[in-house]
């Protein structure tokens, strides 16, 4: 809490303030979050300020209230208690931080009762926080509640700035990227000492440490990739394994990246494991070469639906037309999640307000399997940042599922499958930028072609 921010964050903080004045006639009231104790106060779980409040606050304050109105930002805040200097040194008073944020005025938070008539706010996700707002907003603000009157004004209007990031938010972003490709490599090279799981979580979460960064999710490090959000670190690493590491930073001012790469762990893919890669990195690529303004992420997803499909055809797993086999959501068989989302302050930017930002107006979720988990549903703007993250897996509550079995009976070659039993999971995923003319990989410095990951694996 005791960074300064550049004049120039400080300026784009005031800008950020007057685009949300120039789209709302209403006051807002953003609350950073409270601290959460572990088993007495002082002892307290890692802080994370709303996302809300970071990207109009810029440092995550906690225990803290903005209330912005006409380009103006007050600050509540109360002063740390006597005693705090003792364990936590001097902690800078409520006027410091607020000068340091370009706030108008600072004011204890008792004041803010005072300051709540006709507010509007986005619920945060600690439930101390979102009861305060409830009592006093004098409504139920419940982060599981869709937003409505005011608050929901209020949240479109910041999800039409928070889509497309200003040069301020992409400085962030691309040292997010920077430090996650490192953190990438340093995993890749640890791998061939590492006995399990941990040790190689352990050297890429070294390198955000060491640049006094976090995670921006929990990692993933894991020989389970069929898992797909797979939390646990304890397998041993063995030759014929891959390893599939979904791992991003997030910065001191929350922003985040990220990235994943499938690595075997003895340096060489088995021949069933590289063609299935190559099967992944083609739709990858093929995604990444249509990324420019105005296509719209849906056909994205279906373009990488396709490639998989296609290639899955050409390895005698899936039988019939890339395109039939995509209507009827063969491909997510295999690929069941969408291509990727928004990334920005939050690894799934937004979706704390569901599908208000990931999805344009009019637009829901459909119901279809294939499309069911897609979570961002618009046509790509300059300044917009998406991951792109095609994956195959063999995940067993969906290839054993008996209704599966007897639909796709004649579609998949359950016999060529088997073949393929060392391919547990593969995903590739990076960040891409909308530019103007088509697109920037903010993760470029890290390679994906097969050769290139094994030789680093070495
Ligand atoms: N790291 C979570 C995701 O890729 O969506
Ligand atoms: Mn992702
Ligand atoms: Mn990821």
């Amino acid at each position: 809490m005791l960074i300064n921010l550049s004049s120039a964050l400080v300026n784009t903080l005031q800008e950020r303030r007057q685009q949300l004045a120039n789209l709302i006639d209403f006051p807002a009231i953003l609350w950073s979050g409270n601290t959460n104790p572990r088993n007495f106060p002082a002892n307290v779980f890692p802080y994370r300020a709303s996302s809300h409040f970071l990207y109009f606050a810029g440092l995550p304050i906690p225990n803290a209230a903005i209330r912005l109105e006409a380009g103006k930002l007050e600050l509540f805040l109360n002063e740390p208690a006597p005693s705090s200097a003792l364990w936590h040194g001097e902690i800078p008073k409520r006027e410091e931080i607020a000068e340091k944020i370009g706030a108008n005025v600072a004011r204890p938070m008792a004041e803010l009762e005072s300051w709540v008539e006709g507010a509007a706010t986005i619920a945060t996700q600690d439930a101390a926080t979102w009861t305060q707002q409830s009592q006093l907003l004098n409504r139920w603000v419940l982060p599981q509640n869709p937003p409505q009157g005011i608050d929901l004004e209020l949240a479109k209007a910041i999800v039409s700035l928070r889509l497309t990031h200003d040069a301020g938010a992409l400085a962030e972003l691309r040292q997010a990227a920077a430090v996650t490709v490192a953190a990438h490599k340093a995993g890749i090279a640890a791998t061939a000492s590492a006995k399990i799981e941990a040790e190689v979580r352990a050297a890429m979460e070294a390198v955000f440490i060491t640049h006094n960064m976090t995670t921006a999710y929990n990692s993933i490090v894991t020989v389970h990739g069929e898992v797909l959000h797979n939390e646990h670190y304890h397998h041993p690493l063995q030759p014929g394994d891959l390893l599939l590491v979904d791992v991003g930073a997030e910065t001191r001012m929350g922003w985040a990246a990220d990235v994943t790469r499938t690595w075997p762990v003895s340096s060489k893919f088995s021949s069933t494991q590289r063609d299935i890669y190559n099967v992944v990195l083609a739709a990858h690529d093929a995604c990444i070469a249509q990324i420019r303004p105005g296509v719209e992420y849906a056909d994205i997803h279906l373009l990488a639906a396709s490639v998989i499909a296609e290639g899955l055809v050409e390895l005698g797993i899936l039988r019939g037309y890339p395109q039939d086999l995509v209507a009827i959501d063969a491909h997510a068989l295999f690929f069941p999640h969408g291509i990727g989302h928004l990334l920005g302050l939050d690894v799934h930017d937004m979706e704390d307000l569901g599908d208000l930002a990931g999805y344009e107006e009019g637009r829901t979720r459909s119901h279809r399997f294939g499309l069911g988990y897609l979570r961002l549903n618009r046509p790509l703007r300059p300044g917009m940042l998406v991951t792109i993250e095609p994956g195959f897996y063999q995940v067993p509550a969906i290839l054993n599922d008996a209704n599966v079995r007897s639909k796709y009976q004649n579609v998949v070659n359950w016999e060529r499958l088997t073949q393929f039993a060392d391919v547990r999971g593969i995903r590739i995923e990076n960040d891409v930028l909308v530019t103007d003319e088509g697109s920037e990989v903010l993760t470029a410095a890290l390679p994906s072609d097969a050769n290139t990951v094994e030789d680093l694996v070495l």
